[in-house]
């Protein structure tokens, strides 16, 4: 659909971990113009200081659950990034906000898209929508199943489903491209607290950097996907560039054990400190899985996506970036 160089982009939750990548690479690809929106209500203006000294690059602060608030910022744009959203642990503490926000915000998005005459939307889904994973490989075609999944990973499973439903919807009623990009867990540069596997992380780097033992949930055996945020914010461009609409795993497809995990952030930090291992009692938690097997073959067939970074690579460059923040004073 709309070829990234020469046009017009808006983000909306640019002020995100993946919005502030989005960014980033539509400058570096030739878009005309590119404009961050978000209400900071999670998201920081630090994680996207360097994009705006960028002349084509603007931030507006405004609120996707206020319509009026998105028909400007879109003017003239040939796509948006649909980016905002309330994640297992936001939507744990806060379910009303969650909810609109996941929900009413992307109706707004959806709208607001249609009115101003967008050619597509890229929506950022999520791997939650399989809840416990229970074939392999997990394609997109696997249902949600409900099993040992707990109340805040469902409202924020549910309201996903909801989310691709809204945009298959404008798809089939008013022609508007669209993809649905379903993550496995992101990490990276702009790294945050608010994702449950990603908080664990960087709870291990503060107690390495700490010089104390990282500690491992159970035996390390579960494993999870944990996908390099630079590989994501690439599909993001690349989806929107594809001719093709539906959804698609923007996962690594590489289950990575908790051991493995925090084996590699232990290298990335040049430590030799052994883990402990204790059972966490985190409110939310993703279901307990040693098997994960989810597919990324319809990404790459379709939008010519794969992942390049490996957990090793990522670790690393999550870890320069964590230490840079931190000697700024920033965490
Ligand atoms: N982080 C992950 O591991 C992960 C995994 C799977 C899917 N996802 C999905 O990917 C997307 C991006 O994740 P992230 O980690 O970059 O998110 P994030 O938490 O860093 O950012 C969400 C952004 O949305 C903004 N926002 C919230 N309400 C808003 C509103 N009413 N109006 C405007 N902006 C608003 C916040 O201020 C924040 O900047 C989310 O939709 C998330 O559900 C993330």
């Amino acid at each position: 659909m709309p070829a990234i160089k020469g046009n017009k982009f808006v983000i909306v939750g640019g002020a995100s971990l993946l919005g502030s990548n989005i960014g980033r690479q539509l400058l570096a690809a030739g878009a005309s113009e590119v404009v961050l929106m978000d209400n900071l209500s999670l998201g920081s203006a630090s994680a996207v200081e360097d994009l705006v000294t960028d002349s084509r690059c603007t931030f507006i602060r405004g609120d996707m659950l206020r319509i009026n608030e998105l028909f400007d910022p879109m003017k003239g744009a040939a796509g948006v990034f649909n980016v905002a959203g309330f994640l297992g642990g936001p939507m744990l503490a806060n379910p009303w906000m969650g909810l609109d926000v996941n929900i009413r915000g992307i109706q707004n998005v959806l709208e607001a898209c249609r009115v101003m005459g967008v050619q597509k939307l890229i929506f950022s889904s999520s791997m939650g929508v399989y809840g416990k994973i229970n074939e392999q490989p997990c394609t997109e075609d696997a249902p949600f199943d409900w099993n040992g999944v707990g109340p805040g990973l469902a409202l924020y499973s549910g309201s996903k489903i909801v989310g691709e439903g809204l945009c298959q919807l404008y798809h089939q009623q008013h022609g508007l491209g669209y993809a649905a990009l379903r993550y496995s867990n992101l990490y990276g540069e702009n790294q945050h607290k608010r994702a449950i596997d990603g908080t664990r992380v960087v709870n291990a780097w503060e107690r390495i950097r700490a010089g104390l033992p990282p500690v491992i949930d159970g035996d390390g055996s579960n494993v999870t996907d944990f996908i390099y945020i630079g590989d994501v914010a690439r599909a993001n461009l690349m989806a929107m560039e594809a001719a093709a609409n539906g959804a698609y795993n923007i996962v690594s497809g590489v289950d990575t054990s908790f051991n493995q995990l925090i084996g590699a952030l232990l290298k990335a930090c040049g430590s030799d400190l052994k883990p402990e291992y204790k059972v966490d009692q985190a409110k939310v938690a993703n279901p307990v899985v040693t098997k994960l097997g989810v597919s990324v073959a319809k990404a790459k067939a379709d939008l010519g996506w794969e992942p390049t970074v490996d957990i090793e690579e990522g670790m690393r460059r999550l870890v320069v970036w964590l230490d840079s923040e931190r000697a700024k004073g920033r965490i």
